[in-house]
C-alpha cells in the first residue's frame, strides 16, 4: 500500500470510528467540529453543493464535459448531496464514488421528492389532510419513508407545509390546505412519520419543511409569482406550520422560489437567520430550491451568480440545489474577502450535523441492501395501509335521498368518464417512483366490489388526450371532443345508476400547473349534463388536486364525492365508500368556491369594516356572486348523522396561565356506525389587531356506533389564543373570546368566556 492509500485508509478508519464511538445524537457536535477542522475550504464548499442526477450512475462514467466535471466533483469531495438518484444500485454506486475516492470520504446525502409515497402511492397531501386523522397521515409518511430508505434514500423534500388559500395555485394539492392550525398538526404528523423515532434508523428519512416561506401566497395563484405579504399574515398564517415542523424536529428546511416584499426567500436574512435559525433555534440545514440561488439574478437582486451566492450564504441558505453557484464562487468569495469563512463553516456544520445524525458516518452503505429494497416496495401491507388512508381521505359532499351507499345488488351500473378507467391519474403528480399505470382504477374497484350478476357498462364519454399547453407531453382533459357522448348517454339510459368520474388528470395540478379556470375541464360538465338528462340517478366522483367549481353538479345531481388523487389503491377505496364498506368521514381542508373569481377564498378571513348589511349595496361583497363558498372548510357528510350539543365551558373566565375545558356531547343519530370530526373554532372580537371571524383551535375525530353518544372535551390554553399582536410580539390578549364547536366551520354552536389577567408572552 502506498503512503497516500495508507493515509486514506487510516483516515477512513478515523471517520468510521467517530461514528462507532457514539451512536445517534451523542457526541455529534464534537464529531462535526473535529471533521470541520480537517477540511479545506474547497472541501467545505463541496458539502454545500447538491447535484441532480444528470447521468446514469449505474452506467459507465459520463463522456460529455459537464457530466465529467460532475463525476470528478463527486470523486474529489466537491459534492455534499445528490437529488433524484434513487434505488440501491444507483445510490450505492454514487456513494462509493464519493466515499472511496475523496480525501475525507464524507458520505453523500441522497434526497428525493418522496411526497405522498415512494412506490406505493398514498393520497395527495391535500387529500390526506381531508382525513383529519393524524395517525393515518403519520402512517402514510412512515410507509413512504420505509420504502424510500429501502431504495437507498436518506432525505425527502417533504412535507410541503405551505398554507394555500388560492385554488388556482397548482401546488395546493401538495399541502394541508388553508388553515394554519390543521396545517401545523399535519406538518408535525408528517415530520414524525418520515423521521420516525430516530434519524439513524435505517427505515427513516430526514424530512424537509418547504417552501420557506409563504410560497402559497403567490399573487393571483400564479406559480413562482411575487409574494407581498405583511408580517402580520406571515406570522399568523404562513409561518405556524413551519414552526410546528421545527418543533417536531424537522432536519431540514427548503427556501421558496418567490420573493417577499422585494427580497427573494433564498436571500432573506430576516426569514432564515432571524426567524428560523434565531427565534426558533433551528439546528438543521437550509437547502435552496432548484436553482433558486441562480434565480436571484432574474429576480434582479444580484448581477451574477457570484453576487447571488454571497447573498444566499449570508442570508442563511446552507446548501445549493443545482445552481452550482456555491461550488463555483464561494471559495473565491472567501479568498477575496467578500464573505467570511465562518459563514461557510456554519453552513457546513449544519450539513454535517444532519449526516452524523443519519448515521451516515457509522456506515455510509447502511441503505445498500437490494434484498430489502425488493421485499419492501409495494408490499401487501403497504398497499393495505394506502387503501385505509385513501378511504379516510374521501369527502362526501352531497347525498340526497340516501343515494349512497349503492346496493351491491343493483342490476346495472354505468361507469362513465375516462378518469374512471384511468390507472395512472390516481398516482398524483408527485409520484416518487411509482410504476406508471399501477393504480387500481375506479372501474376496477367497482368491478371487484360487486357480484357477477351486476352489469357494468363503461363509457369513456370524454377522452384523455395528449395536451398541447405544456411543453412536456401530458394527458389532459382540456379539449372539446364530444364524440363519446352518445355512448355515455346510452350507457346511462340503460343502467340503474350512473357513477361518473370528473376532474383533473394527475398533472393538471401540481408544480407549475396554475390555472385561471376552476371549472371542470374541457367538455366534462357538458358530459355530466347529458348523462344526467338521460338518467338523473347520478353519483359524481371528483378526482382532482384542487377545489374545482362544482356548482352545477351540487345543484343538480343527488350524490357527489371528492376523491382527490388517492394513490395506488384509489379504485378500491372509492368502491369501499360507494358500496358502504367504509362510511365516509373526510372533511374539506380547504373551501370549495362557487366561482373561480372568489379566489383566494378561505373561511378564516377578517370581518372588514363593512361586513354583511342586508338591503345595502355598500358592504364587502360581489355584486354577481355570493361571498360564501359552495362547500365550507371542515365540511363533509357521512352515511349516518351526528348531533353535537351546545358547548359547555368549564368556567366563564380563564386566567392567562390557566386552561378552559370546552365539552360537547356528540350523538350518532343515524343507523350506522360512523366517525365525526368535532371542530373547535374561536374568535377574539376586539384585539390590538384585527382577528379572523373564526379560527380552528382544536379538533377530535371520534367513532360512534349507531345511537350511541360520547362527550368530547377540548382544552384551551392562552397559547392557543396567542397571535402576532400590534407590538410585534406573539401573545394572547385579555378580553372576551367566542368559542364555536360543530361539524364544520359553518355548522357550529357557540359559547363565550373571558380571558383575564396580564397579557401572556
Ligand atoms: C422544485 C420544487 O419547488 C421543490 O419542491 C422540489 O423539492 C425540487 N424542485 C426538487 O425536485
Amino acid at each position: 500500500m502506498n503512503r497516500t492509500a495508507a493515509l486514506f485508509v487510516s483516515f477512513l478508519a478515523f471517520v468510521f470510528s467517530l461514528g462507532a464511538q457514539t451512536t445517534g445524537e451523542t457526541g455529534v457536535e464534537e464529531k462535526v467540529e473535529s471533521l470541520l477542522e480537517r477540511m479545506t475550504l474547497e472541501e467545505k464548499v463541496g458539502q454545500l453543493n447538491q447535484y441532480s442526477s444528470t447521468f446514469d450512475l449505474t452506467g459507465p462514467a459520463p463522456t460529455d464535459t459537464g457530466g465529467q466535471q460532475r463525476y470528478r466533483n463527486i470523486r474529489t469531495g466537491r459534492v455534499g448531496s445528490m437529488l433524484n438518484v434513487t434505488g440501491v444500485e444507483a445510490t450505492c454506486r454514487a456513494q462509493r464514488l464519493a466515499v472511496e475516492n475523496s480525501r475525507l470520504g464524507i458520505p453523500l446525502i441522497f434526497g428525493f421528492d418522496v411526497v405522498h409515497g415512494y412506490r406505493t402511492m398514498f393520497p395527495i397531501p391535500l387529500g390526506e389532510a381531508a382525513s383529519w386523522d393524524l395517525e393515518a397521515i403519520e402512517l402514510s409518511a412512515r410507509v413512504a419513508a420505509t420504502e424510500a430508505a429501502a431504495a437507498g434514500l436518506h432525505w425527502t423534500f417533504a412535507p410541503m407545509v405551505d398554507i394555500a388559500r388560492d385554488a388556482r395555485w397548482g401546488r395546493i394539492m401538495e399541502g394541508a390546505g388553508e388553515d394554519p392550525f390543521l396545517g401545523s398538526a399535519v406538518a408535525a404528523a408528517r415530520v414524525r412519520g418520515f423521521q420516525g423515532s430516530a434519524l439513524d434508523a435505517t427505515d427513516t428519512l430526514a424530512a424537509c419543511a418547504k417552501h420557506f416561506a409563504a410560497y402559497g401566497f403567490a399573487e393571483a395563484g400564479r406559480e413562482y409569482n411575487t409574494v407581498d405579504i405583511s408580517e402580520h399574515t406571515l406570522r399568523n398564517v404562513a409561518l405556524p406550520p413551519f414552526k410546528a415542523a421545527v418543533d417536531a424536529g424537522v432536519a431540514t428546511v427548503m427556501t421558496s422560489f418567490s420573493e417577499i416584499g422585494g427580497v427573494p426567500a433564498t436571500g432573506d436574512e430576516h426569514l432564515l437567520r432571524e426567524i428560523l435559525k434565531g427565534e426558533w433555534g433551528f439546528e438543521g440545514f437550509v437547502v435552496s430550491d432548484w436553482d433558486s440561488i441562480g434565480e436571484m439574478t432574474f429576480h434582479g437582486v444580484a448581477a451574477n451568480e457570484r453576487e447571488a451566492s454571497a447573498l444566499a450564504v449570508t442570508a442563511g441558505t446552507d446548501m445549493d440545489m443545482e445552481s452550482s453557484a456555491y461550488i463555483e464562487h464561494l471559495v473565491a468569495l472567501v479568498k477575496d474577502g467578500v464573505i467570511d469563512e465562518s459563514l461557510v463553516d456554519e453552513a457546513v456544520r449544519r450539513v454535517l450535523r444532519v449526516k452524523f445524525r443519519l448515521g451516515l458516518f457509522d456506515d455510509p452503505y447502511r441503505y445498500c441492501n437490494e434484498q430489502r429494497e425488493q421485499q419492501t416496495l409495494f408490499s401487501k401491507s403497504h398497499l393495505a395501509a394506502a387503501r385505509e388512508v385513501a378511504r379516510k381521505s374521501i369527502v362526501l359532499l352531497k347525498n340526497d335521498g340516501a343515494t349512497l351507499p349503492l346496493a351491491k345488488t343493483a342490476t346495472s351500473i354505468a361507469v362513465i368518464g375516462s378518469l374512471a378507467a384511468d390507472k395512472d391519474s390516481p398516482l398524483g403528480s408527485w409520484r416518487g417512483r411509482a410504476v406508471t399505470g399501477s393504480a387500481v382504477s375506479l372501474l376496477e374497484g367497482i368491478q371487484e366490489a360487486v357480484g357477477a350478476d351486476v352489469r357494468i357498462t363503461y363509457a369513456e364519454g370524454a377522452p384523455l388526450v395528449v395536451g398541447t399547453r405544456n411543453f412536456v407531453q401530458e394527458l389532459e382533459l382540456n379539449h372539446d371532443d364530444r364524440s363519446g357522448f352518445p355512448e355515455a348517454v346510452a350507457a346511462a339510459q340503460d343502467s340503474d345508476v350512473v357513477v361518473i368520474a370528473v376532474g383533473e388528470e394527475a398533472f393538471q395540478s401540481g408544480e407549475a400547473r396554475s390555472v385561471v379556470n376552476l371549472r371542470l375541464k374541457g367538455v366534462q360538465e357538458d358530459l355530466l349534463k347529458a348523462v344526467h338528462e338521460a338518467n338523473p340517478n347520478v353519483v359524481v366522483v371528483v378526482m382532482s388536486g384542487r377545489p374545482l367549481v362544482l356548482t352545477w353538479a351540487a345543484d343538480n345531481v343527488p350524490a357527489m364525492l371528492q376523491s382527490w388523487h388517492l394513490g395506488s389503491e384509489a379504485g378500491h377505496a372509492i368502491a369501499d365508500v360507494l358500496f358502504g364498506d367504509h362510511n365516509p368521514s373526510g372533511k374539506l381542508p380547504v373551501s370549495f368556491p362557487r366561482h373561480g373569481g372568489q379566489e383566494p377564498l378561505y373561511y378564516n378571513h377578517k370581518n372588514t369594516g363593512r361586513p354583511v348589511t342586508e338591503g345595502d349595496v355598500f358592504w364587502s361583497h360581489y355584486t354577481d356572486e355570493s361571498n360564501e363558498p359552495l362547500y365550507p372548510f371542515g365540511f363533509g357528510l357521512s352515511y349516518t348523522t351526528f348531533e353535537i350539543s351546545k358547548p359547555e365551558l368549564s368556567s366563564a373566565v380563564m386566567d392567562m396561565d390557566g386552561e378552559l375545558a370546552v365539552t360537547v356531547t356528540v350523538k350518532n343519530t343515524g343507523k350506522r356506525a360512523g366517525a365525526e370530526v368535532v371542530q373547535l373554532y374561536v374568535r377574539d372580537p376586539v384585539a390590538s389587531v384585527t382577528r379572523p371571524v373564526k379560527e380552528l383551535k382544536g379538533f377530535e375525530k371520534i367513532e360512534l356506533e349507531a345511537g350511541s353518544e360520547r362527550k368530547v372535551t377540548i382544552t384551551l390554553r392562552s397559547d392557543d389564543l396567542a397571535f402576532y399582536t400590534a407590538d410585534g410580539t406573539w401573545k394572547a390578549e385579555p378580553g372576551e373570546i367566542v368559542v364555536f364547536v360543530g361539524s364544520s366551520s359553518e355548522e357550529v354552536l357557540e359559547g363565550r368566556f373571558v380571558l383575564s389577567g396580564e397579557t401572556a408572552r
